[in-house]
């Protein structure tokens, strides 16, 4: 089993120059859901995103060697230009439970300064952009303090295993256009361990998708991740979910690869209503959907059933929803959204995204 742990990795402190590392990375949206863990973000059963592109964070991570020996690691953390202990407590329990595979982060004096392109209210979790960017920093420094990772695909597979220590689907955010987790016989080398890149594997209509993002509410309360996860582990219905992702996967692969954009279509919006109806049918039992929620569901199906345009939906775990069609229709699209969807939006108001060429160091 793949393991990054290597005690080598540590610094002669008198030598290490001060430096800052920053990244931007973007979040994701799952087409094949995961949900369901069990150990460390392993994931039961496999899942396939799109990376976006508007909506990142970006991540300066600086450092400089520790005047004394202490062993805590020492972090001092800013969100949007303000300290924030909460976000401080989560990162620091990130880097010390990834201290044996970096065991330098021990020897240096760290500042984490990070935020996020989008506001909270669009319901995108900021744990996918956020932990890869993170994971992308720590690979960087590492790289920079030991020339371990030269090989591209080295570092971007190092940084797809560590941001998923941090969050589940941050493992995905690493790659262009899409990415694949999880291990499975459909795709080479796929593991639970490590999300890989799937921008080859797909059809190019892929690389112009578009995923509106209508927020219905920014106040209703997400299920948290932690929270949604260990719904599964009691679920009448998980053994079924989990064989129906599977099954899923092989008809969206062939779909993604052809441009099939029905089947993609389809599945899409399974994959969301599933995630939603697992949740209500789970004890205890959550409804995140609003009803207008479902009024843009009807609206989105009434008009591709009128226009024949190749749109469809998602969701995450809240109410608002993405909306996904290829860029050579936006123009059209965009009349439909302004009209029919966009007055059903909390204070008129979505977010326009994109499929996007991942994380970018700057
Ligand atoms: C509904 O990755 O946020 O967005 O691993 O506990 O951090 P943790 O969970 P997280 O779960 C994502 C759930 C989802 C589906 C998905 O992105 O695949």
């Amino acid at each position: 089993m793949l393991d990054y742990k290597n005690p080598g990795l540590v610094v002669e402190t008198a030598k290490v120059e001060p430096g800052e590392i920053t990244w931007r990375s973007p979040a994701n949206l799952a087409i094949i859901k995961y949900w369901g863990k069990h150990g460390v973000q392993l994931p039961r059963n496999p899942s396939l995103s799109l990376t976006l592109s508007s909506s990142f964070t970006d991540m300066l991570l600086a450092y400089k060697p520790k005047e004394t020996g202490e062993r805590d690691i020492a972090l001092d953390f800013f969100f949007h230009q303000e300290p924030n202990g909460p976000f401080r407590e989560k990162v620091l329990k990130f880097l010390e439970s990834v201290a044996d595979i970096f065991p330098f982060l021990r020897q240096l004096d760290l500042t984490v300064k990070t935020g996020n392109s989008f506001p909270h209210s669009a319901g995108i979790a900021s744990s996918a952009s956020a932990m890869s960017a993170l994971a992308l920093c720590l690979c960087s420094l590492e790289h920079e303090l030991f020339e371990t990772l030269e090989d591209d695909g080295e570092f971007d597979r190092k940084s797809s295993f560590v941001a998923r220590l941090g969050s589940g689907s941050a493992c995905r955010s690493i790659f262009p256009v899409a990415a694949f987790w999880g291990a499975s016989g459909q795709v080479h080398d796929s593991s639970d361990l490590y999300a890989l890149p799937m921008a080859d594997e797909i059809h190019p209509v892929f690389k112009e998708f578009h995923d509106d993002i209508l927020i219905v509410s920014s106040e209703a309360k997400q299920v948290s991740s932690r929270v949604g996860h260990s719904l599964m582990e009691h679920h009448p219905f998980a053994d079924t979910r989990y064989a129906d992702a599977r099954r899923k996967i092989h008809f969206l692969l062939q779909a993604m690869k052809k441009g099939d954009l029905e089947t993609f279509g389809q599945i899409a919006e399974s994959e969301a209503l599933t995630l939603h109806a697992l949740m209500m049918s789970g004890n205890p039992s959550y409804v995140l959907l609003k009803p207008n929620t479902l009024e843009m569901i009807e609206r989105v199906r009434r008009y591709r059933e009128e226009t024949k345009h190749p749109i469809c939906f998602s969701l995450d775990a809240g109410p608002n929803l993405h909306l996904l069609y290829p860029g050579e229709i936006i123009h059209e699209v965009r009349v439909f959204v302004d009209e029919e969807l966009m007055p059903l939006c909390e204070k008129e108001s979505y977010l326009e995204d994109w499929v996007g060429e991942g994380p970018v160091q700057i």
